[in-house]
């Protein structure tokens, strides 16, 4: 997209937001919305600092993500104010003055000392302050409405034609190291090297990634969320599961791929799963409530495990008797935006729980789906060992071949996401169509 556009497709994300904005201070009774980036934190006793990760509610107005101790003030019907740090420090690089597509809608204030801020914010009225405790100034304490916050979370779930695009972009951002990761794992590399060759074709490192890339050899798969990168390479590489994302301007994308080493019984595994995962993402309609998406996953799973010869049972009754949950412990997806795990995928408007369905109690993602929403779809099939050990010791274990199982732990599990944007008609996934244009 070329600058002018983009610059175009903000102005319009900026209006939705001050219109929401408008709406959550009308609703709870405030006069001002300040919202703070956060600060930098640093190790105890040391001064090593932590990865700055701003508020989120922050990058919803400005795409500004390495700048601590910055400000966002609107009040209704006024330019709004952006208080922005930029120290004078030679020990690290300082954020360069302000530029790009979304400087025309502040009204910019520099300022070299965060205490500096407080001369820029509001000083009468009643303001609802957005951030973390940290973040406070002499008079500015962040009280964090719960009325304001449920109602920006709520909307948060309904992305601007801003914000599709730069998640089309944190796509094709990720993508390139998908593919060096899958070439990596074929290579025989390390967890530790296929991590590296993936931050490498990003472009991103460690630290600004959206999430801590998930890289698991063989049975490091089974670990939902394993969090290590061996350095050493194991003996033999059966099968790689890589969840690693890239995030544009705040905005992120989350995606998982699984690869095998030709093994027929895991490839067939693999690619049942996958069958099952477009036959979800195709669902991703208007009116369809999550909920009963996350629950035909189970079904659907429970028909990948039968037909495979690992579970003979009825999916109706995998699903009821909790055998299915073995296999797939985790929820269908989430909604994604700002953050990977975005705010409000089962409360309302006003804040109030949308319950999950019994017995699920990782589902992410209650509500129904409507256009704008981009929500996760995600399903897996792991051999956990303390789950299966579980699992034998019940009655439906005896459903279970479990010579079967053990030949394919070794290979840890699978799974497959992507995101989707659910439209007025077909869903738009976001993720393929950026393998595609690879
Ligand atoms: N990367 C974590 C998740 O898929 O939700
Ligand atoms: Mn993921
Ligand atoms: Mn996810």
């Amino acid at each position: 997209m070329n600058a002018p556009d983009l610059e175009h497709l903000y102005r319009a994300h900026l209006q939705v937001i001050k219109a929401r904005a408008d709406r959550a201070l009308e609703k709870a009774g405030f006069d001002h919305l300040l919202v703070a980036s956060g600060v930098e934190k640093f190790e105890f006793l040391d001064d090593r600092p932590y990865p700055f990760k701003p508020n989120a509610q922050f990058k919803a107005w400005v795409p500004l993500v390495r700048h601590p101790s910055c400000w966002v003030a609107y009040t209704p019907g006024q330019r709004p104010v952006l208080v922005y740090y930029q120290p004078d420090d030679y020990w690290h690089v300082p954020p360069s003055p302000p530029a790009g597509f979304w400087t025309g809608e502040f009204d910019i204030r520099v300022i070299a000392d965060p205490a500096e801020a407080a001369k820029h914010l509001p000083a009468g009225g009643r303001a609802a302050i957005l951030g973390e405790p940290d973040a406070a100034l002499p008079g500015f304490e962040p009280n964090n409405p719960k009325a304001v916050l449920d109602y920006l979370h709520y909307h948060r779930a309904y992305k601007t034609a801003y914000e599709l695009d730069r998640m089309r972009a944190a796509q094709r951002r990720a993508v390139p190291g998908h593919l060096a990761a899958k070439a990596a794992f074929h290579a025989g590399a390390s967890e530790a090297r296929i991590h590296a060759a993936y931050l490498a074709a990003t472009g991103h490192n460690d630290l600004d990634a959206p999430y801590g890339s998930i890289v698991g050899l063989n049975e490091h798969g089974a670990t939902l969320h394993y969090q290590y990168k061996d350095a050493q390479a194991p003996g033999r590489h059966r099968s790689l599961l890589i969840d690693a994302g890239a995030e544009v301007d705040g905005y992120c994308s989350d995606i998982t791929r699984t690869w095998g080493d030709g093994d027929a019984r895991f490839a067939a595994l693999v690619s049942a799963v996958e069958a099952e995962q477009l036959a979800l993402c195709g669902k991703v309609r208007a009116g369809t409530d999550y909920r009963d998406l996350h629950l035909e996953c189970h079904l659907r799973l429970g028909g990948v495990l039968r037909n495979l010869g690992i579970v003979d049972m009825d999916p109706g009754d995998m699903l009821a008797r909790g055998v299915t949950s073995t296999f797939f412990p985790h929820g269908l997806g989430h909604p994604i935006g700002l953050q990977v795990h975005d705010v409000a995928g089962f409360t309302d408007e006003g804040g109030q729980l949308i319950p999950r369905p019994e017995g699920h109690p990782f589902l992410r993602m209650t509500r129904t789906l409507e256009p704008g929403m981009v929500v996760t779809i995600e399903p897996g099939l792991y051999f956990i060992p303390t789950l299966l050990a579980r699992l034998r010791e019940r009655p439906e274990g005896k459903a279970v071949d479990w010579s079967a199982v053990e030949a394919l732990a070794p290979w840890g599990g699978v799974r497959i996401e992507d995101e989707v944007h659910c439209t007025d008609g077909a869903p738009e996934n976001l993720t393929r169509d950026a393998f595609a244009a690879a």
